[in-house]
């Protein structure tokens, strides 16, 4: 029996208007089931079930009446994913959906002619709020970042202690919660125990580790930095083989760069996925691979910089191994001025 499912991009950002929604599902009532999976986890939009006599037809009119693509699927890149970013979102970073529609256009190749060991994916969070789940659902996460300070507008606290303004935005406001109380709800809840409050609000910067909490609770007050740009993470995936696991940092702080096509984004992306390709075993995704050889070895082949935030436990690898370039003059030695200092 034919039963194909077929997956569609979604609009970047999940922006649709009623006439494309409409258009949609007049395809799929006359050329499938009828049934649609919006969205699916991956983001895409899922017509479910149709005969093959259809296929070509709905390809033809998804793409040439609707401008809209197929989604990727197979062992290729899936198609990209973004939260709304700046066009609703004053937390965006950076431009969520400009970078991943240039991606999208940029890699149609690898969009649509499988050639990975395995599935791959972009995803991409303005703030790291993660609306769209990056660090736990992409191969590669753009999460947007701040590298300076938290702008604190003292006037917006005292009206957020004072009451005369709603925290999270008058979320969860159906029900009374009592006074809003800055230390117990903003301050003992900083992860990293950098915020006080004494009548004036104060962030110790240098600790925050841009959980967002403070930001989401008192929005008008506290805005994140001007120094805007986003980390990069490697390797997160669902559980087939080895149990799920989230991304690594792989980029603690990367502009993202309109200007130049975003060609440090597109060097690093490059970098990874030749070094997959080579590496990595059929079925096997880039965070196994990364598992399998080592951090060290994915931190290489990008040709980023290693970095201390990169390191996640202290090393439980007794052995340290040297390769000859990382050692002055090799291993090449002169074994008369070794003995000249070490005597037998
Ligand atoms: C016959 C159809 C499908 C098969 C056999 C299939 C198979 C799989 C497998 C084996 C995984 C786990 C891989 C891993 O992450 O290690 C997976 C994950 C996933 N699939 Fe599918 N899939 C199918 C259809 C779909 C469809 C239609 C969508 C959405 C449009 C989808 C979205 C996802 C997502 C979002 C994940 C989680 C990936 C992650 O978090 O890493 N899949 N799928
Ligand atoms: S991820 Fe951040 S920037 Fe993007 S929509 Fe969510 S809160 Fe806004
Ligand atoms: S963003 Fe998170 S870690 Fe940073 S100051 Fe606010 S609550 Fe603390």
């Amino acid at each position: 029996a034919h039963f194909h499912t077929v997956r569609v991009a979604q609009p970047n950002g999940k922006w649709y208007n009623t006439e494309l929604l409409r258009n949609l599902v007049d395809i799929w009532d006359l050329r499938g089931s009828g049934l649609t999976n919006m969205h699916g986890a991956t983001g895409d939009i899922v017509f479910l079930g149709t005969t093959t006599p259809q296929l070509e037809e709905i390809f033809w009119e998804l793409t040439h009446d609707l401008e809209i693509d197929l989604g990727g699927s197979g062992s290729n890149l899936r198609t990209p994913a973004t939260c709304l970013g700046m066009s609703r979102c004053e937390y965006a970073c950076y431009d969520t959906q400009e970078l991943c529609y240039n991606l999208t256009q940029e890699y149609q190749d690898e969009l649509h002619r499988p050639a990975f060991p395995y599935k791959f994916k972009f995803k991409f969070d303005g703030c790291p709020n993660g609306c769209v789940a990056a660090i736990a659902r992409s191969d590669l996460s753009f999460i947007g970042t701040w590298r300076d300070e938290i702008k604190v507008d003292q006037e917006a606290v005292a009206a957020y202690v004072g009451g005369e303004i709603a925290p999270n935005a008058g979320a969860h406001a159906g029900r009374d919660w009592g006074a809003f109380d800055i230390q117990k709800e903003v301050v003992d809840l900083c992860p990293s125990k950098c915020i006080s409050y004494d009548g004036k609000l104060t962030i110790d910067n240098k600790e925050c580790v841009r959980c967002m909490h403070c930001i989401n609770t008192m929005p008008r007050a506290l805005k994140v930095g001007d120094e805007r740009g986003c980390s990069i993470l490697c390797g997160a995936k669902a559980p087939i083989l080895d149990g799920p696991q989230m991304g690594s940092l792989l980029v603690p702080f990367m502009e993202v760069n309109k200007d130049d096509d975003y060609q440090s984004i597109k060097d690093l992306i490059e970098n990874v996925w030749d070094w997959w390709m080579e590496e990595g075993k059929n079925r096997e995704r880039i965070g196994e691979t990364m598992k399998r050889l080592g951090m060290a070895a994915l931190i290489d082949a990008a040709g980023v910089p290693v970095d201390a935030h990169q390191v996640q436990e202290p090393r439980h690898n007794p052995y340290i191994f040297w390769k000859a370039e990382d050692v002055e003059g090799g291993w090449e030695r002169d074994i008369n001025d070794f003995r000249k200092r070490h005597q037998r």
